[in-house]
């Protein structure tokens, strides 16, 4: 049974043909079957047309100007997802081979039959029609945070996966992550959460470095009306606002003292004071931290208070860095091209071996994140259907974090933090989320540093 489709018939498609008898005869049935129906001449004027954006192009193969295979190639890299079917006298079995290659729909013999050309024609349109049906239904239905979101086959990713879905359906006990930045620590927060009973209620996080003290404490557990200057009405915390279910709290181990003191009250007791308030205040909420830092050594260091660390510590959960698992690394840049042909509008089918090997060899500091920009950065350039290893350009240090030598004197490693933030902050004119593209961080990090270097912006770049 047909199926009417209203973005089908109102498709816009180029006829391209330099004998006017064929163009006409195309054209009339075409727009008898009502489709809009544009003409072209040459190469030329069908370039011209095609970039305006049609839905299907039927190119004759010997054109005045050029060979259809030539304006194939130009449709297809300035808009891929245009059809293309290409008409040909002479069929040949390369010639079809090559026009498939070079991204064609389809290819028809002339003489033609309209009959065929028009079923033809509908069957390509179908299919675009339903891409963009499943592209959209996709995106609306997307669960971006479920346990399969967490790409690799290592060892340690198995497990880790493993692990999440255990905490998930278990108790809502406390859940500590740690591992490098870009690891997916954000990722893997989500995804306990999406997984667990909770998944209904809300899911709220805060970055611990990114508030000074006082401002971090009323975010967490809210303040009575009068509590400190300004504080004009009460006002309810992150905790309070996620009952039922999980606070994230990202960067924990630059949680200053007196609110780690609060935080193991309330995980001891599931319950907490606002500011400026006297009731106890109870809660269920799961808590989840997260740190790129060694919580132990900074226990070791007096920096963090031992007893909220084995608190937090009940389900320990590493997130391995990605040099340690290179064999997940096509896995991940295939699911990232996946993506990205499909918010970009492109159609790359490849990642040479050659640009394989390089990715898969690199050291990856600023790890899944770092890889992410790195393809999403290809593919906005890319201009073919494959990604080359031109498409990844060589980075300074192109080495693993690992290799790169400490001097024999040592380094002030506070000093070359300080001036990396600065070069990046300069390079970016002050634009904290490309500087912390730069560096592999995110840009509560960056506030942090500028704040922690005290860093002002120059007047100049202002
Ligand atoms: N195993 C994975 N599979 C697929 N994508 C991942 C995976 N892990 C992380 N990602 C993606 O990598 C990016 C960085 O992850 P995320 O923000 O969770 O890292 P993070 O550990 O929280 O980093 P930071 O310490 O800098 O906050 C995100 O886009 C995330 O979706
Ligand atoms: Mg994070």
């Amino acid at each position: 049974m047909p199926v009417y489709c209203p973005s089908m018939a109102s498709a816009t498609i180029l006829v391209v043909d330099d004998e006017q008898l064929i163009r006409w005869s195309l054209s009339n049935r075409l727009t008898e079957e009502g489709y809009r129906v544009l003409e072209a001449e040459t190469a030329a004027d069908a370039i011209r047309l095609a970039r305006d954006g049609v839905d299907l192009v039927l190119l004759d193969y010997r054109l005045p100007d050029a060979d259809g295979m030539t304006v194939l190639k130009q449709i297809k890299e300035t808009t891929p997802e245009t059809l293309v079917i290409l008409l040909t006298a002479h069929s040949s079995v390369s010639m079809a081979v090559e026009a498939m290659r070079n991204g064609a729909y389809h290819y028809a013999n002339k003489p033609f039959n309209l009959d065929e050309i028009v079923l033809l024609v509908e069957k390509a349109l179908e299919t675009t029609t339903l891409r963009r049906e499943v592209r959209s239904l996709r995106a609306s239905q997307a669960q971006p945070y479920t346990l399969d979101r967490i790409i690799g086959t290592d060892d340690a990713v198995v497990k880790m996966r493993a692990l999440l879905k255990k905490v998930a359906t278990g108790p809502g006990s406390t859940v500590l992550l740690t591992g490098e930045s870009g690891t997916g620590k954000d990722l893997a927060a989500k995804v306990i959460h999406y997984a667990s009973p909770r998944a209904s209620k809300p899911f709220m996080n805060i970055t611990c470095s990114a508030l000074p003290e006082t401002l971090l404490e009323s975010e967490l557990f809210g303040h009575e009306r009068g509590a400190f200057t300004g504080a004009d009405r009460q006002k309810h915390g992150l905790l309070e606002s996620a009952d039922g279910g999980t606070v994230f709290l990202d960067e924990i181990g630059e949680m200053v003292p007196l609110l780690q003191a609060k935080l193991l009250r309330f995980l001891e007791e599931r319950a907490f004071k606002r500011v400026g308030g006297s009731a106890d205040i109870h809660v269920d909420v799961r808590v989840i931290a997260a740190t790129n830092r060694d919580l132990d050594e900074e226990v070791r260091k007096g920096k963090f208070r031992s007893d909220l660390f084995y608190r937090l510590n009940v389900v320990p959960i590493v997130l391995p860095p990605l040099r340690q698992r290179p064999k997940d690394i096509p896995r991940l840049v295939n699911f990232y091209v996946d993506l990205y042909n499909g918010e970009f509008r492109k159609r790359i089918q490849r990642v040479t071996p050659a640009a394989m090997e390089r990715l898969s060899s690199y050291g990856w500091p600023g790890n899944i994140r770092e890889l992410r920009n790195a393809v999403e950065r290809a593919m906005l350039l890319a201009e073919g259907d494959e990604l080359t290893v031109e498409d990844f350009p060589v980075r300074a240090g192109q080495t693993s974090a690992d290799t790169v030598e400490l001097p024999a004197t040592g380094i002030d490693l506070e000093q070359w933090e300080r001036s990396f933030v600065i070069q990046a902050l300069d390079r970016s004119g002050w634009n904290q989320t490309k500087a912390a593209a730069l560096l592999g961080v995110n840009r509560d990090q960056i506030r942090y540093r500028i704040e922690k270097f005290k860093l002002e912006k120059p007047v100049s770049s202002a």
